[in-house]
Formats: structure tokens, sequence, C-alpha cells
């Protein structure tokens, strides 16, 4: 288990720290300069791209950084994962090879504990 990356949301109580948390603020902006335009914010539904909410638990944290760092260079390393997503024909993701590890950490924080927040508090668009 402990291979996989784990939100630190799931370690305090929500709707105790509210929104206004330092690395889901940082993660929030990161996520609406580089990600909304293909991936829904609420992270619940299918936009151009997958859905990302709950993505932490199904993926590794070094997959995860590394995919949004450059997806298609690990398809044609053959990535099983990676492999997978592109049969979907979804078309191809953006890289981003300058986001850092405290990047990207901000934007996967901001992930899961958006798709986690109550209605009226998660963060629509
Ligand atoms: C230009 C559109 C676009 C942008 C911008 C984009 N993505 Fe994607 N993303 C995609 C597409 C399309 C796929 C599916 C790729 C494929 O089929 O090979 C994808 C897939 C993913 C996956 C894999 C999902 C899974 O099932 O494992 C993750 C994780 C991801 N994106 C994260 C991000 C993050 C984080 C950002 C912002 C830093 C981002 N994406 C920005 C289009 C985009």
């Amino acid at each position: 288990m402990k291979e996989y990356y784990k939100s630190k949301s799931n370690e305090k109580n929500i709707v105790e720290i509210g929104t206004d948390d330092k690395l889901f603020e940082k993660g929030k902006k990161l996520f609406i300069r580089n990600c909304t335009s293909c991936h829904y914010i609420g992270m619940d539904k299918v936009a151009t791209a997958p859905a990302l909410g709950g993505i932490t638990k199904i993926r590794k944290k070094d997959w995860l950084y590394n995919y949004t760092r450059n997806s298609y260079q690990m398809f044609e390393n053959g990535d099983s994962i990676a492999k997978k997503i592109r049969e979907k024909d979804w078309g191809l993701m953006t890289s981003f090879p300058n986001l850092t590890n405290s990047d990207l950490d901000a934007i996967y924080y901001f992930v899961e504990k958006n798709h986690e927040l109550p209605e009226n508090k998660k963060i629509r668009k």
C-alpha cells in the first residue's frame, strides 16, 4: 500500500480545513493554468480528457508525476497503463516537463481534495 500516493486530504477532516489551505490554493492555480482546458475542474466528469478524481488511489505517485511531465514518452516506452489509456483514443496530452515535484504535489492534492469536497465547497469553475 505504501507505494501509492496518499493525498493529505485523506488524513484530515476536509470540512474542517475548508478550501483556504496553501497547498490547495497553489494546486488550484496550477490546475487552472495547465489542466482545465482538457480536464474538468470538478474532477467528476469527463471533458475532452478523463475525469481525474480518485486518480491517486489507482496510480502510483511516480507514475503520475512522470505521466504528467510526458505521457507520450511513457506510451513510446511501452508503459502498459499509458498504452491502455491511449486505446481509448482521447487524443494526446500536453507535456509539462517544467512542473516540479512540489508543483505536482500541490496539483494532485488539489485534484483529490476538490474531488472529495462537499458540493457547496467544491470548485466547479
Ligand atoms: C491538451 C489537453 C490536456 C491537458 C492540457 C492536460 N491533459 Fe491530462 N490528459 C489528456 C488526454 C487526452 C489524456 C488521455 C491521454 C491518452 O489517451 O493518451 C490525459 C490523461 C491524463 C492522465 C491519465 C489518467 C489515467 O487514467 O491515468 C492524468 C493523470 C492527467 N491527464 C493529468 C493531467 C494534469 C495534472 C494536467 C495539468 C498539469 C493535464 N493532465 C493537462 C489531455 C490533457
